[in-house]
């Protein structure tokens, strides 16, 4: 398993956007945009409420529904949270774990990312996990151990097996909405890095498998050079995912 035989995965992350109406309209919209371009798996990561309507949108196109979020708990009284169950009942394959933006305003840490990636998993959902440094973090040299920690904490007692369903998004925090984007060798390299963890943790196999992808700030201007590096597998994207011409030429960029 190589760059060549890794299936590339190619999402939007839509954040809090978008009305289930809008969704609606941007979702069929994308999807003649993207038709018959099979080359990668393209997901959608809609807000909650919006999820019955892409689903929708979405029955008998190229494009999967994924969710930004979700509890660990199975169920209970924890007012606000949506489990594995539910989503998956709502016809979601795909969930955002540990984005940056959970890990900065919502109190998310590296033992909650861990407990929802086994509960996701669990449940048979794909996880896009998101690990990232800060600028801070680049700036003091010490990206590859924030990388390292992250994504060790992230998939403590996740097994070999289970990592088939594992999607690693690295997400330099400083250029996630930010319009600066890691050069494509900077992506290359953290990428690289958190497939030598995965050799570690694992082996050769599991981390040649496992889909990396980068994210922040990818575009249609950037994404070719980005996805044209070793260890970048596809793209987590943020605002160009939320304009159908846009996605859509990072879906054709990943061919
Ligand atoms: P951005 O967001 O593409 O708007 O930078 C990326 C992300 O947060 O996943």
């Amino acid at each position: 398993m190589n760059k060549a035989t890794r299936k590339a995965v190619i999402a939007g992350n839509w954040k809090m956007n978008m009305t289930p109406s809008k969704a609606k309209e941007a979702i069929e919209k994308t999807a003649a945009l993207v038709s018959g371009k099979n080359g990668c798996d393209i997901v959608l990561c809609v807000p909650f409420v919006d999820i019955d309507a892409a689903v929708t949108a979405a029955k008998g196109t190229n494009i999967k529904i994924g969710a930004q979020n979700v509890h660990f708990e199975k169920s209970g009284a924890f007012t606000g949270e949506i489990s594995a169950d539910m989503l998956l009942e709502t016809g979601v394959e795909y969930v955002i774990i540990g984005h940056s933006e959970r890990r900065q305003y919502f109190g998310e840490t590296d033992t909650t990312v861990n407990q929802r990636t086994k509960a996701a998993l669990a449940a048979g959902l794909t996880v896009i996990l998101c690990v990232g440094e800060v600028l801070e973090e680049r700036q003091s040299n010490i990206t590859d151990e924030i990388l390292s920690m992250q994504t060790k904490l992230a998939l403590a007692g996740v097994s070999a097996e289970e990592m088939q369903k594992v999607i690693i998004a690295y997400e330099p925090v400083w250029a996630i909405g930010t319009g600066l984007t890691a050069t494509p060798q900077q992506a290359d390299e953290a990428c690289g890095l958190i497939r030598s963890v995965l050799a570690g943790m694992y082996d050769e196999k599991v981390a040649e498998a496992t889909t990396i992808q980068y994210g922040g700030s990818m575009n249609d201007g950037n994404a070719a050079e980005l996805l044209a590096k070793y260890h970048v597998d596809g793209g987590l994207i943020g605002g160009a995912s939320l304009v159908p011409e846009k996605f859509d030429a990072i879906v054709t960029a990943a061919q």
